[in-house]
């Protein structure tokens, strides 16, 4: 295993598989809300970016949800970070931003979807942050979607870093 790499070390808090201890809370104004768990691994293996993937399931069934799978991306010598993924419904997008306190803000520049099979509405921009509180990792998404077009909550959760 090789050493962290220096682009990460602003990051290094991240590294570690987080998971949410109590339910994540899922919303939008088109949907009743809901409620999940949800796993995010972020692993550095010497490279300038974590491999990232985030996997959430259904609280009382166990049933798997959503899956995003892709990297956080750090520009060496800058605070410039991008998380690119892959989203097990059909959609890949690229988020930009930057690495501020305890803390990552995010915006898409880019997302594309499938052109068969994806359920309407299509997404048209997400933004995200993760905040370090004390020992807490909290999450939250908003979405502007072709019908909500003012960015929205989507996903607020918190998570405990796993020991082991
Ligand atoms: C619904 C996008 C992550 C669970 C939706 C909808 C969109 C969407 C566009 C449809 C909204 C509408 O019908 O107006 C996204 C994006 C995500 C994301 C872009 C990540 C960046 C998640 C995660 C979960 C989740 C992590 C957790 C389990 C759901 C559920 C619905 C939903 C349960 C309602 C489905 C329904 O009622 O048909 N999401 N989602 N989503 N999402 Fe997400």
């Amino acid at each position: 295993q090789l050493p962290m790499h220096d682009a990460l070390k602003s990051l290094a808090w991240l590294e570690g598989t987080w998971k949410t201890e109590y339910v994540g809370q899922g919303k939008y104004p088109t949907i009743k809300p809901f409620t999940y768990h949800e796993e995010i691994v972020f692993a550095s293996i010497g490279q300038p970016m974590f491999n990232y993937v985030a996997q959430s399931w259904h609280p009382e069934k166990k049933t798997p949800m959503h899956r995003e799978t892709g990297f956080l991306k750090v520009i060496p010598g800058t605070n410039k970070v991008s998380l690119l993924l892959a989203h097990n419904f059909g959609l890949t997008t690229i988020e930009e931003g930057e690495i501020g306190d305890n803390e990552i803000v995010l915006k898409s520049s880019s997302i594309t979807r499938l052109t068969m099979g994806c359920k309407d509405p299509a997404v048209v921009k997400i933004s995200r942050k993760f905040k370090l509180i004390g020992e807490k990792l909290h999450h939250t998404v908003y979405m502007a979607t072709t019908t909500t077009t003012k960015e929205t909550e989507h996903l607020q959760a918190v998570y405990t870093k796993q020991t082991a």
